[in-house]
């Protein structure tokens, strides 16, 4: 059987202003009428090779995943500190057996079709079982510059072999990548048992890894819910399971994986994502827009109409508006009501 573990730990900042530190990006209905930790969960329901997921986040969003959880079962592991994904992916390994199978997955992606990600999450899961750590692959499109690349190797099951894979790359490697064409986008889910991940991570972090494994043993239970000891977390130095482990590990593999995945980190991509008219238009709320194209308008109150407008995003959101072009979405995050709220 497969343990989805989901993350929840980004702010989401670049879709200010409707996401908000009380209310973060996974928690919000962007693409359809429920969230995207909501979406995250409900791939799994009634699938019987699942699991019940564990989920990491922090002590703040709690009311918000148990709120969103509703009856779904599942494990919640509070976080004593946010220190990237390797950390919160170890403390979700602690509780699981060397020979269980971890489906990693982020809570702040939109996956349009589910059926074609649990057949390539199991192929994963066999793969994993060998002993590899798996990454689900997606064919790019862009050279962008905010995600992992793989390199695709032999033949391995049903995926492949990653001769590579680098992190974030600058702009002129993302643009060779594209060229080459033997890389893959990494969809930053993972799949590999929790005893090779615990393995990878002590060869690679052993510090993290020692510290993860006290604050294991020191965890308090409560029902459903682990309080790993915040103690020994204190001075981990924190890392993405990419640059901790990935990068390093000479055991990673891939397979690719077509499910309509969109990464949601822009109003840009979320417009991307949705649902159009004719013209590229995509509303939310009430809105009129006369002779425009390619414009989002997201408002949960006013009316928006606007005329001869291009490429350009407009959200209105209880006392705050954000009016923006395509390239402008990137910097989002940069302006003082999304750094200060
Ligand atoms: N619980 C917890 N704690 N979750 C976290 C933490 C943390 O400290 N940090 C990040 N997360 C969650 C985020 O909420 C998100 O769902 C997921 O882990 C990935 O973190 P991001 O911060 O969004 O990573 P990224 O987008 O920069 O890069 C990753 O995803 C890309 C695809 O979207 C990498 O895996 C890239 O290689 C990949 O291409
Ligand atoms: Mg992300």
């Amino acid at each position: 059987n497969i343990v989805p573990v989901i993350l929840c730990g980004g702010s989401g900042t670049r879709l200010w202003p409707r996401s908000r530190k009380q209310a973060p990006k996974p928690f919000l209905p962007l693409v359809g009428e429920d969230s995207l930790f909501r979406e995250t969960l409900d791939r799994f329901v009634h699938e019987s090779d699942f699991e019940a997921p564990i989920i990491v986040a922090g002590e703040a969003h709690r009311g918000l995943i148990e709120e969103q959880l509703g009856s779904a079962e599942a494990r919640l592991v509070i976080e004593p500190e946010a220190k990237n994904t390797a950390p919160a992916i170890a403390l979700a390994a602690q509780l699981l057996a060397d020979d269980d199978v971890m489906l990693v997955c982020p809570s702040d992606h939109h996956i349009a079709k589910p059926d074609a990600f649990r057949k390539a999450a199991r192929s994963a899961a066999d793969l994993a079982r060998e002993g590899w750590l798996v990454s689900l692959g997606i064919v790019p499109v862009a050279p962008e510059t905010g995600f992992g690349y793989l390199q695709r190797g032999e033949v391995l099951g049903d995926g492949y072999r990653t001769t590579r894979f680098v992190e974030k790359p600058d702009r002129a490697r993302a643009e060779q990548f594209l060229a080459d064409g033997g890389f893959l986008w990494n969809a930053g889910i993972f799949v590999f048992t929790a005893g090779r991940f615990r393995e990878e991570l002590a060869l690679h972090r052993p510090a993290m890894a020692r510290a993860v494994a006290e604050a294991g043993d020191g965890a308090a239970r409560e029902g459903a819910i682990v309080r790993p000891a915040g103690a020994p977390f204190a001075a981990i130095e924190g890392d993405s399971i990419d640059y901790a482990v990935m990068e390093n590990t000479g055991r990673a593999a891939l397979v690719e994986a077509d499910i309509g995945w969109s990464d949601i980190g822009s109003w840009t991509a979320l417009h991307e994502a949705l649902e159009k008219d004719g013209d590229g238009n995509s509303t939310r709320g009430r809105a009129e827009l006369v002779d425009c194209r390619g414009v989002l308008v997201d408002s949960d109150g006013p009316r928006v109409s606007a005329i001869g407008l291009e490429n350009i995003v407009i959200v209105v959101d209880g006392d705050e508006v954000l009016v923006t072009t395509a390239e402008g979405a990137q910097k989002v995050g940069k302006l003082h009501g999304a750094s200060n709220q």
